[in-house]
């Protein structure tokens, strides 16, 4: 009769073990309560979200996320994948919106980069853009494709044409105005105006007024329209900067950088603005990526800020390392990361390898396979770093009390300035024993510019500040 209770208690306990392990984080549906950036961001299937030199668009009251799809290898085009979300923190991933083709441009071994999609008020259809080459960047030209649905999939129609002819250009952006015309932007500041059907451009509306200036984005304020480029750096940042005028056809002044001169637009470069319209007021958030070639999949992360605006000036002032932005009234919370604080030296970390104390860090090393973990009881956990210049790549792992992996990341300790952020958050986790643990991979990004210039990471170094654990 004993054993028998004992059974049924053993098979409870195991049965409540095992779903727990198996349910991990994955199942989720609220895995974040803020907009964090900088940090890789995990979806409903529990995989990072890949969706880079993208845009959002709204529809239904949800949040549409198209972006590059990536692999951490090559940068060859791997499709354009689409998210939503309803609070713009969490996103379920819907599709590959856009497959590889099995020929000509967007086939294998093509790039295919800054996906942009707009309704088209005249037909109801979804009309996707895009920067197609090869993967010298030497075949350049914006090209398009439709579906009927927002999530796709979308049939791929080829070049985007003017007067018959592709435009042969690479960095591209769209626009939608007030009235519903579609607009194509092009590195340099040149602007097309798309037909009705947004298949095809009827007239170039501006033409280059800058060099560089790419990642072209353009937003419109009241009567205002703000555009914003980055300088010709390729994956490396730098800072961002605008021209405003009141009208699509010029005059542009250029007015100011986006963010504080030297923070290379808080390490990001643009890709779209996105009006978040509410009762109180309308947030205009700015959407940047971070880069980290060739770990673009796991390593490249999101950089999404408020943009304040004053008398035709924009900027991003601070950095919000935890924001909301309520989608009924439009208005902005911020907030910062509270809970338990272990300093780099604290005796629950573990450290194994060489870890040394240098200039810039009191714990730092660039051994490959050098490792520390420690044990928590907790929700949610941070883990904040010294980013520098010879920063490396790290993997973080988080590991269940079954020894079940619940959630994992390559992350990218670069910044071509000193900064101490954070470089990792968890999402929510269901309360239990958690062991966090950060290797050194002995690896770091790198990438040869266009001009020939070889950009990068000068090391592989992994630097620890802080932790915090939410309980
Ligand atoms: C710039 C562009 C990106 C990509 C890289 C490649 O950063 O904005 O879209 O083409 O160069 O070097």
């Amino acid at each position: 009769m004993l054993s028998k209770k004992h059974h049924i208690i053993h098979s409870i306990f195991f049965i409540v073990f095992v779903v727990k392990g198996i349910i991990g984080f994955s199942q989720q549906k609220h895995l974040y309560d803020a907009i964090y950036s900088g940090v890789p961001w995990f979806d409903d299937k529990g995989k990072a979200v890949s969706a880079h030199g993208g845009c959002i668009v709204k529809e239904n009251n949800k949040y549409y996320f198209f972006g590059e799809a990536h692999c951490d290898t090559s940068n060859a085009f791997a499709g354009f994948n689409c998210y939503s979300s309803t609070d713009l923190c969490n996103w379920k991933f819907e599709n590959i919106a856009l497959r590889i083709q099995d020929s000509g441009r967007l086939s294998a071994q093509t790039v295919g980069e800054r996906v942009k999609v707009m309704k088209c008020p005249l037909t109801g259809e979804f009309v996707m853009f895009m920067h197609t080459d090869n993967l010298s960047y030497k075949g350049q030209c914006v090209a398009y494709a439709i579906s009927k649905n927002i999530e796709g999939p979308y049939t791929f129609k080829g070049p985007l044409l003017f007067q018959n002819k592709p435009i042969k250009r690479w960095d591209m952006g769209t626009f939608k105005d007030v009235d519903g015309t579609g607009y194509i932007l092009i590195h340099g500041g040149e602007i097309y105006k798309l037909s009705d059907d947004y298949k095809t451009i009827v007239e170039q509306v501006n033409k280059n007024f800058t060099s560089g200036f790419e990642a072209p984005t353009l937003f419109r304020k009241d009567s205002i329209y703000y555009f914003i480029g980055s300088d010709l750096t390729g994956w490396e940042r730098n800072d961002n900067y605008y021209f405003t005028s009141t009208s699509l056809k010029g005059p542009w002044i250029r007015r100011s950088l986006v963010a504080p001169k030297g923070t290379l637009t808080w390490n990001s470069q643009s890709t779209f603005v996105l009006p978040v319209e509410g009762t109180k007021e309308t947030t205009y958030m700015f959407m940047g990526d971070r880069w980290s070639f060739p770990k673009q999949a796991s390593a490249a992360t999101y950089v999404w800020q408020p943009l304040t605006i004053s008398e035709n000036n924009i900027a991003i002032p601070n950095f919000y390392e935890a924001w909301n932005v309520d989608k009924s009234t439009g208005t902005v919370n911020s907030s910062i990361i509270k809970g338990k604080k272990l300093s780099a030296k604290d005796k629950r970390i573990v450290y194994s390898g060489n870890w040394q104390q240098d200039t810039l860090s009191i714990k730092s090393s660039d051994e490959k396979g050098a490792s520390f973990s420690f044990h928590t009881k907790a929700t949610q956990i941070a883990v904040y770093a010294l980013a520098r210049s010879d920063g490396g790549y790290a993997s973080i792992t988080i590991i269940n009390s079954l020894g079940k992996t619940i959630a994992s990341s390559v992350v990218d300790f670069y910044s071509k300035y000193p900064a101490t952020t954070l470089k990792f958050i968890s999402p929510i986790l269901l309360k239990d024993d958690y062991t966090i643990k950060v290797a050194v991979l002995g690896e770091h990004w790198h990438w040869q510019e266009k001009s020939g210039k070889l950009s990068g990471s000068k090391g592989n170094m992994i630097s620890l500040d802080k932790i915090i654990v939410r309980e």
